[in-house]
């Protein structure tokens, strides 16, 4: 999401390094700690390959073998700048609009209607299809046919969702909020290309802000885990701002945790581990759970923030599971978590943190995945080990194992055991010097091998002066952001890795040098989610924030589109714009490629984040166009006319 709401984005103000303090005191320690993965890295001898020269000839590790295609990847015509309030695709593609915020889910029992004038009760949000979609994934059932579409709904807009907005305020509308976000897992089939919600399907459910979950992995039970109401430390109520996610091998769903922290009411003073992770004093911006609900008043439960910001695996075949929170993988303000496979079977998670100068991590399951479904690999992301990545300035980088007993990882630095670890990821990952990054959101995969990840931008790396420009992050002023990839050595397991820029967005119409990019076709910024499709295409979506949409060195790109590039030659191609002031996020196809699912998520946001829903001013009426309605975040259905492969 945007900045204005997000304490979260900023909250690295500690004594974090940059990559050009080498002799950065956290770093010794760090090597005087004698982790031998990382020094064995540093004495290998480097792979010297260059970007493109390795992308074109070197195999990729296991996992990444989706089908390379031999003949041009970008088959279809550019689509021009926009400021409409409509999506816009290429000549030869349809688009159709299913699953809007507030529809039906499909839950067996009565499932109500969407009011126009936002007037549903909490009650009844919690059968409806929940708020500003985010991460999908399409899970077939019956092939391209029919399956199920799960998807995250990040965060409330609260002016759009009661209908005098936050004029007033009280429990109702605190549940309500919490009812729109979360999970909808929906089940969708199509007859002729048509796409529609199945209603009642045994398979439809929400999860929501008060769904409860367990905590796996090695931070559950730990005493930084506890509170009043789960003195054990083993069970949450809920997940919140979902925003990216990820999908196992063994067919389950990851939702991320992103800004969990706005909703907390923070203490007068608060503690250094508060302060890090971004805990202001008193009211948080924009939302006022605490007023309502006592577990966000972080001054009564302060353990209740711990709990969140994990990544939580959910098993949508099975409505009545329980969601888990795994641990294992590192707290963060997660964007996402992407599956790949060593060739040994193991799975790693590559996740980013979505904050101004936060870190890149992975994790390395202990257990090779079993065959079968949930139930067969129910622990598997409870073990193993996770890394924090740092980017050497010669194009080499290390995975930094966050692991107790390594280095600065010990009990008089604040961390007694593993599950602290986990839980002070951040402060784990500044001792040991993880490079901190320009925002990093969505990562994915393409079919060489190449790790990317999107640096949606950053304007405070020269303002902030705290942390210089670095080689990963090159732009004192990145208001455009880049994208980075890198390649492991050996497998996705490895614990060094080559990397360069895949592209530094841009404008090259723009005078600042900064601003301008080295974009390879049609210029673009602020890259968030990305997604490699079966034939190696990588899809690129932008979040401008509307805050700078259409302003300043923004101002000749228009709403949020998104883009296909291909990771052969660099070229970039615009693909879709959406309407207006919305962006475009999550990304998913049927097997068979010729339908494609992509969420818009909150058409016509206000500067401000948060609508006046008296305001006649609104930008936009999307998707339904009723002068009586409200813009709905909503799922794309975009289909070739003639029935083909998209991008072709
Ligand atoms: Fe929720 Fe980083 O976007
Ligand atoms: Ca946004
Ligand atoms: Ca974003
Ligand atoms: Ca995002």
């Amino acid at each position: 999401m945007a900045k204005d709401f997000s304490t979260m984005e900023d909250s690295n103000r500690s004594s974090n390094p940059s990559i050009h303090e080498v002799s950065e005191p956290a770093r010794r320690t760090l090597l005087r700690g004698g982790l031998s993965a990382a020094l064995g890295s540093l004495l290998a001898p480097l792979a010297g390959v260059s970007a493109l020269s390795a992308c074109a000839s070197a195999p990729g590790p296991a996992g990444s073998s989706s089908p390379a295609t031999s003949g041009p990847l970008l088959g279809f015509s550019s689509v021009p700048v926009s400021t409409a309030d409509a999506v816009s695709v290429p000549p030869g593609y349809s688009v159709q609009v299913i699953a809007p915020w507030g529809d039906p889910a499909g839950l067996s029992g009565e499932n109500a209607a969407f009011k126009w004038d936002a007037s549903n009760s909490a009650a009844e949000q919690e059968t409806q299809i929940g708020m500003h979609h985010d991460g999908i994934h399409y899970y077939a059932q019956n092939g391209s046919q029919s399956g199920l579409l799960v998807m995250n709904h990040e965060y409330t807009d609260d002016g759009l969702l009661h209908t005098d907005g936050m004029q007033t305020w009280n429990a109702a509308k605190v549940r309500k909020a919490q009812a729109a976000m979360g999970v909808s897992v929906l089940e969708v089939s199509q007859q002729a290309g048509r796409w529609q919600v199945v209603r009642p399907s045994p398979w439809a459910r929400r999860i929501t802000g008060n769904t409860p979950m367990a905590l796996g992995g090695p931070a559950a039970g730990h005493p930084l885990m506890r509170t009043a109401a789960d003195p054990a430390g083993r069970r949450v109520l809920g997940t919140l701002n979902n925003c990216g996610s990820g999908r196992t091998p063994w067919g389950t769903y990851l939702t991320c945790e992103e800004n969990f922290m706005m909703y907390f009411r923070g203490p007068a003073q608060p503690s250094p581990h508060e302060t890090r992770w971004g805990l202001r004093p008193g009211e948080p911006s924009g939302y006022r759970w605490a007023e309502f609900d006592e577990r966000f008043d972080a001054t009564k439960h302060p353990n209740e923030p711990n709990r969140f910001g994990w990544v939580v695996e959910i098993d949508p075949f099975n409505p009545s599971s329980t969601p888990v929170k795994r641990t294992a993988m590192g707290r963060a303000a997660h964007e996402g978590a992407t599956i790949a496979t060593t060739r040994d079977g193991r799975a790693v998670a590559y996740m980013g943190e979505d904050a101004r100068f936060e870190y890149i991590y992975k994790f390395v399951s202990r257990d090779r995945i079993k065959p079968g479904g949930f139930a067969e690999n129910a622990e598997l992301l409870d073990h193993g080990t996770l890394y924090v990545a740092r980017f050497e300035r010669d194009g080499r980088g290390r995975w930094l194992p966050l692991v107790h007993g390594n280095g600065f990882l010990v009990a008089a630095n604040g961390f007694a055991d593993q599950g602290e670890v986990l839980i002070k990821a951040r402060q784990a990952s500044d001792a040991l010097g993880g490079t901190p990054m320009d925002r990093p959101e969505w990562i994915d995969i393409d079919p060489q091998g190449w790790v990317y990840c999107t640096l949606t931008n950053n304007s405070s790396r020269e303002a902030a002066n705290q942390f210089s420009t670095d080689a990963a992050n090159p732009r004192a002023n990145n208001t455009m952001g880049h994208i980075i990839r890198w390649k492991e050595d050996g497998d996705f397991d490895g614990v060094a890795f080559q990397w360069n820029h895949f592209v530094l967005a841009g404008d090259p119409k723009q005078a600042r040098a900064e601003a301008q990019g080295n974009v390879k076709g049609d210029a673009f910024a602020c890259p968030d989610g990305l997604w490699t499709d079966a034939r190696g295409l990588l899809w690129i979506q932008c979040d401008m924030s509307t805050a700078n949409m259409g302003r300043g060195e923004l101002a000749n790109l228009g709403n949020n589109a998104m883009l296909a590039a291909d990771p052969r030659t660099g070229e970039i191609r615009r693909f879709m714009v959406g309407p207006s002031g919305c962006e475009i996020t999550g990304a998913t196809a049927t097997p068979d490629g010729r339908t494609m699912f992509i969420n818009i998520q909150h058409p016509g946001e206000s500067p401000s984040e948060r609508s006046d829903p008296g305001d006649p001013r609104r930008v936009s009426n999307w998707p339904d166009f009723r002068p009586d309605g409200r813009p709905r975040s909503a799922t794309v259905v975009i289909r070739k006319d003639d029935g083909g492969v998209i991008g072709t």
